[in-house]
């Protein structure tokens, strides 16, 4: 996955609550505020405010940028979590947070904020899309479906760099390109809406939408499987496609397969995983399948290669998936990376990312995080430096469900504890030799999407002290890790109590050098303060 949907009920109740509430303190403040309120804590924060020390960067060979270049969850269209950003190396952290309903942060070219955003409207939640000024965390512009009742998948859209379009679909069945324009005033505005109500099979829910190097528009049926509460309803198969630019749709059906995850694309290849279900689910040793495909004629699609991969009996306690968790990453033009869901352990899975005839599609395979307890759902982050590929990847085995309402904002659901620990290096030889542990934590938990700033060679992940969990006191931190080494460089406190709980909200770098978190009340922000 990646990252599965943000609880949102929550965060607007909270906007709400701000927008009523602070005429009176703010009429008193002596300084004009601007943008959203600070995040409330809904317990006190205790524990160190920052533990560790300033790192110096240590700069790392540049990100491998693929085609067409966007921006995503995953940084990119090969989802590899890296960014060629500054990022706060810990002088003099300075923290501000908004309550401001964002979720997925992406930058244009030239440093615009665009985001998913959710509001209570007439009829409900609704989804839209938000240009946001991160120095305030101001909304700028807004868009909004033209139809109600669209839940948009803001988790999977895509902005597009050359053009600033944004690709978002809804559960529903519609894909939108949104423009961003930012010159005489910041717009959004829809240019293009494909509906694919009637090319999905029957309880199949629009996922991901792609465009590709020669403006297809890749797209597929997809769900998150329940957890805790939450989830998609079990999809028995999954339709793959595309639309050229001349109208005409490309479609294959799969059947006793879903889609759980993003999808990787670099020129016209799409990357994509599936998971069993239906009749394929039941029993034990189950194959996932884990597919390349390019466009096709007619009105095909054109499976370039695929192989299966072992997940499991069952759906791993905390997981969103039955088969594979994680959107595969692409390791340069050469490998792609998945986890699968193999009993006991499972395997970070490498492959090459053309077709081999006269040899294993396989790279190498290692399994991960102690058996038993070993589970993956967040997307390998990967970085080539030198003559190796480094895949970053973190345990999420029993990891505590979303959000929801009944269990109140400092429930139970905030215990990080019980999600085993763990985050792992595995460096894969680019000539193909072989993979093998570079370093392992042991006692780290990240179940948020980490990111590496390739300018000062840090990992940037949200996680929680332990101590406190045991008397039910949340406390929250942004956690700095040194990539070289997997040493803690620092981490800083950001609050405690449910608020400050990631639930799930993916990390970002923005072009400001700014290291940005989505949590339950909204937007936290980490930059680097003025050298004392
Ligand atoms: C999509 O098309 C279907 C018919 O295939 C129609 O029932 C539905 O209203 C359309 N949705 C939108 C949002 O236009
Ligand atoms: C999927 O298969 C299961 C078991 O055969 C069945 O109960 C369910 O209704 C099917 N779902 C759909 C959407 O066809
Ligand atoms: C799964 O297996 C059980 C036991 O063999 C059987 O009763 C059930 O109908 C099967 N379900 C599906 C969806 O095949
Ligand atoms: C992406 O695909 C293009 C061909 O379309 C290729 O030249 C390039 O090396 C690929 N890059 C990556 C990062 O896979
Ligand atoms: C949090 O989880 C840990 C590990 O399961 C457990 O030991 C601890 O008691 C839990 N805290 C609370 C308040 O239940």
């Amino acid at each position: 996955m990646s990252m599965r949907r943000p609880c949102l009920l929550l965060i607007c109740f909270l906007a709400a609550t701000a927008a009523a509430v602070p005429a009176v303190g703010q009429s008193q403040a002596k300084e004009k505020r601007a943008g959203p309120l600070p995040i409330p804590s809904l317990q006190i924060p205790f524990g160190e405010k920052f533990i560790g020390s300033a790192a110096t960067a240590k700069p790392l060979e540049s990100k491998i940028k693929g085609s067409p270049q966007a921006f995503n969850m995953h940084q990119d269209g090969g989802n590899t979590g890296t960014i060629d950003y500054p990022a706060p190396l810990g002088r003099n952290l300075e923290l501000k947070t908004g309550i401001q309903s964002l979720h997925i942060l992406m930058w244009t070219r030239s440093g615009q904020l665009v985001a998913g955003y959710t509001k209570i409207g007439l009829s409900g939640l609704q989804w839209g899309l938000a240009a946001v000024d991160d120095e305030t965390l101001e909304l700028q512009a807004e868009w909004y479906p033209e139809r109600e009742g669209q839940t948009l998948n803001v988790a999977y859209m895509e902005l597009l760099l050359d053009t600033d379009e944004i690709v978002v679909t809804s559960k529903e069945g519609q894909i939108y390109v949104v423009q961003l324009t930012t010159e005489g005033g910041i717009n959004l505005d829809l240019t293009r809406m494909e509906n694919l109500t009637s090319v999905l099979g029957p309880g199949e829910l629009l996922m991901n939408a792609m465009y590709d190097t020669q403006k297809n528009l890749w797209f597929s049926s997809g769900g998150l499987r329940a957890q805790g509460g939450h989830g998609d309803a079990e999809q028995n198969s999954s339709t793959f496609g595309y639309i050229e630019p001349d109208g005409t749709v490309h479609v294959q059906h799969f059947q006793d397969q879903m889609v759980e995850n993003g999808i990787g694309l670099n020129g016209t290849t799409v990357f994509a995983l599936t998971g069993p279900s239906g009749a394929a689910a039941n029993g034990s040793r189950a194959d996932g399948y884990f597919y390349a495909f390019g466009p096709g004629p007619g009105t095909s699609i054109t499976t370039l290669w695929s192989v299966a991969y072992d997940a499991g009996d069952t759906q791993k306690p905390g997981s969103y998936s039955r088969g594979s968790g994680a959107t595969p990453a692409l390791l340069g033009d050469q490998y792609v990376a998945i986890t699968d869901n193999a009993n006991g352990q499972v395997n970070l899975v490498i492959y090459h990312q053309t077709k081999q005839t006269d040899s294993p599609q396989t790279v190498c395979q290692v399994p991960v995080f102690p058996e038993g307890k070993s589970n993956i759902d967040i997307a390998p982050l990967a970085h080539k430096q030198g003559d190796k590929y480094g895949v970053f990847l973190c345990n999420d085995y029993n990891a505590p469900p979303l959000y929801y309402l009944d269990t109140g904002l400092n429930g139970d659901w905030n215990n990080l504890t019980q999600m085993e620990p763990g985050v792992i290096r595995i460096d894969v030889a680019a000539d193909g030799s072989g993979c093998e542990v570079a370093w392992e934590v042991p006692d780290l938990r990240i179940q948020s999407v980490p990111v590496i700033s390739t300018n000062n060679g840090l990992v940037y992940g949200y996680t929680q002290a332990v101590g406190p969990t045991k008397y039910g006191k949340w406390t929250w931190y942004v956690v700095a890790l040194d990539w070289e080494t997997g040493e803690e460089v620092w981490r800083l406190r950001t609050g405690a109590g449910g608020t400050y709980n990631d639930d799930y909200q993916p990390g970002a770098i923005g072009p400001d050098g700014g290291f940005y978190q989505g949590v339950i009340g909204g937007i936290i922000k980490v930059t680097d303060g003025p050298d004392e």
